[in-house]
């Protein structure tokens, strides 16, 4: 018997390839740390749609509910660019995190020092840069009704809902205020009340939860000057909280501060079953030629066991493997330097797994 069962969806793109290593990674913690981790694949996404004709097939929902929890790859692709928009990859991830009730994705970006030099912005400003974006994943105008297309000719449009309830606010709101507690203290909630009105209700509630944490600062700031001031003063972040298409953005942002967004992983959870992936796509244009960075997803697994299974001494066993392969300078080509040598996603992943079995 396992002790831990976890839900693979390897979906399309790359998303194959760093997940078999990320798997690799989490088996071989298991074995180091005396776990049983039994994993089960399912499809979501184009493959789902491929092999089955929707993009969430039924038996994957059950068997990711039924686990402990679920490591997904990344999903999508030009192949399905045309296909009707409900039976879009990105529909099927949007359906699994609304099934699943994962309301809070954690997606944090943390600058590695070995790292300063990849980045496009300068190491002085980018240094000490620690930064939690607490992204709301089931709400906004990604589920808003109504949404769609109609009319015809020149007044055909198409609309979508950015909306959010007191309870959905208050719910994301207390996930920030509590992960800030354990990290410096200080929440930025980011909206743009100056022209929502969701966004005045957002700050409204902000504004009346932080009477229960008046240990932790709180403060606001539009979006617009927000995507400004993290490049201007990242350092300036601990603790972001914002709705799903601000986070989205935003985090996508954050990601380029720690020099790519290969290296950037995220817990959806709020629900019984923690939904744990790399903040990239499937990146069909280097899609089976090694060349993926397969440590967004093993940095993801250290996430899994962190907030999914509560195993913190194994997930900093994983993080601290994961220092020390960059500290030995390997470089997957996002990371690497004009002329560095760089490995393949398997040579990466396999200098993980040799860090995780020295215990450092
Ligand atoms: C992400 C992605 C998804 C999102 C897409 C693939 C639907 O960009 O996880 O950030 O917009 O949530
Ligand atoms: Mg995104």
């Amino acid at each position: 018997m396992a002790d831990y069962t976890i839900s693979v969806i390897h979906g399309d793109g790359i998303g194959p390839e760093v997940c078999a290593e990320g798997v690799k990674a989490l088996t071989a913690l298991g074995e180091v740390a005396g776990h049983r981790f039994a994993f089960t694949d399912y499809l979501a996404g184009g493959a789902a749609l491929d092999a089955s004709g929707v993009p969430l097939p039924a038996d994957t929902i059950t068997g990711v509910k039924d686990s402990h929890a679920l490591l997904f790859g990344a999903i999508g692709g030009p192949k399905w660019e045309k296909v009707a928009h409900h039976l879009k990859p990105e529909a099927g991830l949007l359906q699994l995190r609304k099934e699943l009730g994962t309301f809070a994705n954690l997606r944090p970006a943390a600058v590695h020092d070995e790292l300063l030099d990849a980045s496009t912005l300068k190491p002085e400003v980018l240094k000490g840069t620690d930064i939690m974006v607490v992204r709301e994943l089931t709400g906004g105008i990604y589920f808003g009704l109504p949404r769609g297309i109609e009319g015809e000719g020149p007044a055909r449009r198409g609309f979508n809902t950015e909306v959010y309830s007191v309870m959905e606010i208050e719910r994301i709101g207390k996930v920030a205020f509590d992960i800030a507690r354990l990290r410096r203290k200080k929440v930025c909630s980011v909206d743009k009340a100056n022209v929502l009105e969701s966004s005045q209700l957002w700050r409204d509630v902000m504004i009346g939860l932080h009477k229960q944490y008046p240990d932790v600062e709180l403060s606001h700031m539009y979006v617009d000057n927000c995507a400004m001031q993290l490049v201007r003063n990242p350092r300036q972040f601990d603790v972001i909280v914002t709705g799903n298409i601000f986070g989205d953005i935003l985090s996508d942002e954050a990601s380029m501060l720690t020099g790519s967004i290969g290296m950037l992983a995220s817990a959806s959870v709020g629900g019984p079953v923690g939904f744990f992936e790399p903040i990239h796509g499937s990146a069909p244009d280097i899609a089976g030629q090694a060349k993926a960075n397969p440590l967004a997803t093993i940095a993801t697994v250290g996430l899994l066991l962190r907030y999914g299974l509560k195993l913190t001494a194994e997930a900093e066993l994983v993080e601290r493997a994961l220092r020390s392969v960059l500290a030995k300078g390997l470089r997957t080509p996002d990371i690497a330097k004009a002329g560095e040598k760089v490995v393949t996603t398997r040579e990466m992943g396999d200098a993980v797994v040799a860090a995780i079995r020295a215990g450092k």
